[in-house]
């Protein structure tokens, strides 16, 4: 098939993260006269959408806040928005659910304002256009609000060169009655922490249960690098037992310089005594049915499947895979009526390894699915040499559990539904939808 012209200019774009933007020939960066300038139109943004990380004692490598700062990284910045590999939101908009919670997403007329800066030579503007510095707490603020309870497992000790560290650590969890997590996060304490920790999976589990490889216990959240915060859902929980320890089974590796794994797990709670309606369930599906086997210089596909067996409701979709990771998506097969099978195709993400995104469902668009729905992995493994990240194309790669093995799965985030329970919240959302005025990102 032959692409049009100006959708292999898109194509180009992302693929070689270069600062070409598919601009519409009749968009208005292309009708307007009036001039873009750092304080009246782009200090917003990089407020809103990257001084979050691009500050003092976060985790992106240099700040955003001043005109004198962001300045040197004009041309940089333009490349990163166009290719929109920054701020990191790797979900493809133009395919299934795109409303998500906290989507920090810049719009497309946000990018164009960003290029047209850019390319009109940076110019600051009249600083009395500035708006006002935007507040933040602290630096490395948890993302759910300040928590209940802060469960810090102990420093580890990670050299500058050596083999994976794979183990668990333990702490306890001070509560003196059963509660339920309404929010939680995984947090890597300091910079050099946020580098060796590979990932990062706690379990609630009773004193001695569970295995050295974290199979035991009750999972309760999975940390990789770059990794956002879960909220459930109003009127949705996890429950966390009282007089059990948090394990940590983690995954460091070195990164050339000695350096402390820090991690520390923070959780906001529902009040004493109250019991959500639904347990939120968290789990790692769809693994494929074979063995990954990526040849030398190839892009693989694999695919994996898991049957839900009540109905549900899906909260979250975030993929996991390792350095070869390209594409994920998940489609739903929703079981056969009378001779008809359907799928959906509900989200496709691109995968970098430096960035593990969870993408929560906003309320009104979480997948309503029947008993018997599939969820359907399918995936890329890019090991050619046009993937940056591939350490060596001339290798085959296959399954394991090192950062130089491959993996692909996702986790999923859902809340089972008893039939009664669907059918009720499908009739409302398909009344909601009724009454919904067509709305978009502006
Ligand atoms: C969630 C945190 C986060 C947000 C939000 C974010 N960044 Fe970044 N940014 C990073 C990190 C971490 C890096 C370095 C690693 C990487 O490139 O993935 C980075 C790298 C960059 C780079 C490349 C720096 C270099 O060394 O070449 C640019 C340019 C950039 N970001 C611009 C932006 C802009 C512009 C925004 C907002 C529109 C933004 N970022 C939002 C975390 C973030």
């Amino acid at each position: 098939m032959r692409m049009t012209k100006s959708l292999s200019c898109c194509v180009v774009a992302v693929v070689a993260l270069a600062g070409a933007l598919c601009i519409p020939v009749n968009s208005s960066a292309q009708t307007t006269g009036v001039e873009v300038t750092f304080t009246k139109d782009v200090a917003p943004i990089l407020q809103r959408s990257c001084q979050g990380c691009h500050r003092a004692g976060e985790l992106a490598p240099m700040s955003l806040g001043s005109y004198q700062e962001v300045r040197p990284w004009a041309r940089s910045i333009k490349a990163k928005v166009a290719s929109r590999a920054m701020p990191p939101w790797h979900v493809d908009q133009t395919i299934g659910i795109t409303k998500f919670k906290d989507d920090p997403a810049l719009s497309d007329r946000e990018i164009e304002t960003i290029v047209k800066w850019v390319d009109a030579g940076a110019p600051q503007g009249n600083p009395a256009d500035l708006p006002a510095p935007r507040q933040f707490t602290e630096a490395g603020a948890w993302q759910i609000g300040t928590p209940d309870l802060i469960i810090k497992f102990p420093a580890y000790a990670v050299a500058a060169a050596g083999p994976d560290l794979f183990g668990e650590l333990l702490a306890d969890i001070p509560i003196d009655e059963d509660r339920y997590i309404k929010a939680i996060q995984t947090r890597s304490v300091t910079r050099s922490s946020h580098k060796v920790v590979h990932h990062a999976l706690s379990y609630s589990a009773d004193r001695g249960e569970g295995s050295t490889m974290g199979d035991g216990g009750q999972f309760l959240v999975e940390y990789a690098q770059g990794k956002n915060a879960e909220v459930y859902p109003e009127g949705t929980g996890v429950l966390l037992k009282k007089g059990q320890q948090a394990r940590l089974s983690y995954h460091f590796h070195s990164i050339g310089e000695e350096a402390k794994a820090e991690v520390e797990l923070g959780l906001v709670l529902y009040p004493k005594g109250y019991a959500p309606k639904h347990i939120r369930w968290s789990r790692q599906l769809a693994q494929p049915t074979t063995p990954l086997d990526i040849p030398a210089g190839t892009v693989a596909r694999s695919d994996g499947y898991t049957i839900l067996h009540k109905p549900a409701r899906l909260i979250s979709f975030q993929p996991h895979m390792h350095n070869l990771g390209k594409r994920q998506c998940l489609e739903l097969i929703y079981p056969t009526s009378g001779t008809r099978t359907t799928t959906e195709l509900i989200n496709c993400a691109d995968f970098n390894n430096n960035w593990h995104l969870t993408y929560n469902y906003a309320d009104d668009v979480q997948p309503l699915v029947p008993a018997g729905t599939i969820l359907h992995n399918i995936q890329w493994h890019d090991n050619s040499a046009a993937n940056p990240r591939a350490l060596d194309p001339k290798n085959w790669v296959g399954d394991g559990q090192r950062t130089i093995d491959e993996m692909g799965f996702f986790w999923i985030g859902w809340v089972e539904l008893t039939e009664e329970e669907y059918k009720t919240q499908l009739a409302e959302r398909k009344a909601a939808q009724r009454m919904a005025v067509p709305s978009g990102r502006q």
